[in-house]
């Protein structure tokens, strides 16, 4: 199939958010609070432009790229990794979001994002050597194909490489649910996500890495 892995670029960055909105735009995470994904679809690629832009130099962005082309890309954060503040969102462009989406809409996901995130965040802080999976996209096109599991496989060898005895990851899907189960991830947290009458689930897992 021929991937090759490897940091991701800043030269790559809105490919990378073009790919992030292409992979989250029929997600239940997302449509349960921007149900007409295709009237969303500018305000979600803005915001995902913004989110890896902001990130950028702080976590670690790896990819995976096939004839050259980007088809999948990943978000990692370390151990002891500072979150960036509002102000550093708002440089990176996140006024375009608000002008571009429902400001109610896009504060009522931020809100429930960080809730989500919150088991991954306090469980990665009960150790030195727990990395934190926070986002990984595979390119639709190149979904169904290995390309994930090829490169999750990579992401792991990445982070144990540099002393992790522990990865992390929270889901909101039962296929991807039964996706990580297959490679090795338990779940250590288990809740319902609830909007405007709509439930989904979402699954925090972690996987011990063999040293
Ligand atoms: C979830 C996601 C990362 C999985 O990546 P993927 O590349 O589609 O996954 P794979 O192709 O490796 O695996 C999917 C299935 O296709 C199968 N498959 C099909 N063709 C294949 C091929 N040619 N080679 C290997 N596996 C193949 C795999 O066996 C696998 O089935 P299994 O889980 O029963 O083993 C990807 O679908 C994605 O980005 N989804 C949208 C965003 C998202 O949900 N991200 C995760 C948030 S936590």
């Amino acid at each position: 199939m021929g991937l090759e892995f490897g940091l991701q670029k800043r030269e790559e960055l809105n490919e990378a958010g073009a790919i992030m909105a292409r992979a989250y735009e029929n997600y239940d995470y997302v449509t349960l609070y921007f149900p007409d994904t295709v009237g969303s679809r500018k305000g979600l690629q803005i915001f995902m432009n913004c989110v890896v832009k902001t990130n950028f130099g702080r976590a670690d962005m790896l990819a995976a790229h096939r004839d050259g082309k980007m088809v999948a890309r990943a978000t990692l954060e370390p151990p002891g990794f500072k979150r960036p503040s509002a102000f550093q969102y708002i440089v990176h462009g996140f006024l375009r979001v608000y002008l571009n989406t429902k400001w109610s809409r896009i504060n009522g996901f931020l809100a429930m994002d960080e809730a989500a995130c919150k088991p991954c965040h306090d469980y990665q802080k009960s150790g030195s050597d727990i990395w934190y999976l926070s986002m990984l996209e595979v390119d639709p096109p190149a979904q169904g194909q290995g390309v994930g599991t090829q490169f999750l496989a990579y992401l792991e060898e990445y982070v144990r490489q540099r002393g992790a005895r522990q990865f992390v990851l929270f889901t909101n899907s039962q296929e991807n649910l039964a996706w990580y189960k297959k490679r090795g991830y338990e779940v250590f947290h288990e809740c319902e996500i609830e909007h405007e009458g709509k439930k989904i689930g979402s699954w925090s897992m972690k996987k011990t890495l063999n040293r």
